[in-house]
């Protein structure tokens, strides 16, 4: 397939990871930053095997490493804090050893809005993704609209970006693009869900997905999975599906080569299009 041959070079990319576990990172494969594949911590999979049946369906959607991404604050206030997430994924990977499953998984958070982000990343309460320090997973509240921008200051300060999780999805915030322009400009990004590209959250949320996708206000697609019968990876299906829309270039970027980079902790590439980059000054990359 072309598309494997495309893995295996943006994987060829890899420098020597931070910590010895990553660097399983090297097997090709996509790259999900949005995934509940862990046991019992949210409302994602309920036990060890139901948990061990989805990492098993990422590894045929082609997936080989997943940032597990457990609610934190919000209704999970309390809950899941970064060391005992830490220590979920550091035991989860053993049981995926044992049972064969070649699938790396490394921590993270999929993190609600709240005004003590800041204070909590500091005092290490809660998790950026890939556990390095430079990206958080942001869930906006879907009820009201709420200027983030003040956030994104605080975070830049910490030398932090946001991912906004699932903007599609968010009725409130598919209406806001003045504000959508106004934080790419302050270096947030967008991350779509492949199931809303396929169609699965309804006609609304995938107009948007692919609205943000085709204009390069989304970064990223990843899977959101919470388990193995309703909400599946659907990688392949929506690596397709770009291909065939905007090309398989803008596949690569949004579905390889943008999470690699936040496995890695470097620079997000950004595509945005030319309408867009004179909103924002953003210049795009001429590699893509
Ligand atoms: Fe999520």
């Amino acid at each position: 397939m072309a598309s494997d041959n495309m893995i295996r070079r943006v994987n060829e990319d890899l420098s020597a990871p931070g910590k010895a576990d990553r660097q399983r990172f090297a097997r090709e494969g996509y790259i999900d930053i949005h995934c509940h594949c862990l046991p019992a911590v949210d409302d994602g999979p309920t036990t060890k095997h139901e948990a061990l049946a989805l990492c098993q369906l990422l590894v045929d959607d082609g997936i080989t490493t997943v940032i597990a991404t457990p609610h934190q604050l919000g209704r999970f206030n309390g809950r899941n804090q970064a060391a005992g997430v830490r220590e979920s994924v550091s035991m989860f990977n053993k049981e995926l050893e044992t049972h064969r499953i070649p699938l790396t998984v490394v921590p993270g958070g999929d993190v609600r809005l709240d005004e003590r982000i800041c204070r909590l990343l500091e005092t290490d309460k809660i998790l950026t993704l890939a556990d390095g320090g430079r990206y958080i997973l942001l869930e906006l509240p879907s009820e009201v609209f709420i200027d983030i921008e003040p956030l994104l200051v605080e975070l830049a300060r910490l030398d932090v970006q946001v991912i906004i999780s699932h903007p599609e999805r968010n009725s409130v915030l598919i209406r806001q693009s003045g504000a959508l322009l106004k934080w790419l400009s302050r270096s947030a990004h967008l991350q779509v869900t492949a199931g809303s590209l396929l169609g699965e959250f309804g006609s609304m949320a995938q107009r948007a997905a692919w609205r943000f996708l085709s204009l390069g206000w989304a970064s990223f697609v990843a899977t959101d999975c919470h388990n193995s019968s309703s909400r599946r990876p659907q990688m392949k299906a929506v690596f397709k599906s770009i291909s065939k829309k905007l090309g398989q270039a803008t596949a690569r970027w949004v579905c390889i080569e943008n999470p690699l980079r936040v496995l890695k902790g470097q620079d997000v590439l950004r595509r945005l299009a030319a309408s867009t980059r004179m909103c924002t000054n953003e210049t795009a990359p001429n590699n893509f």
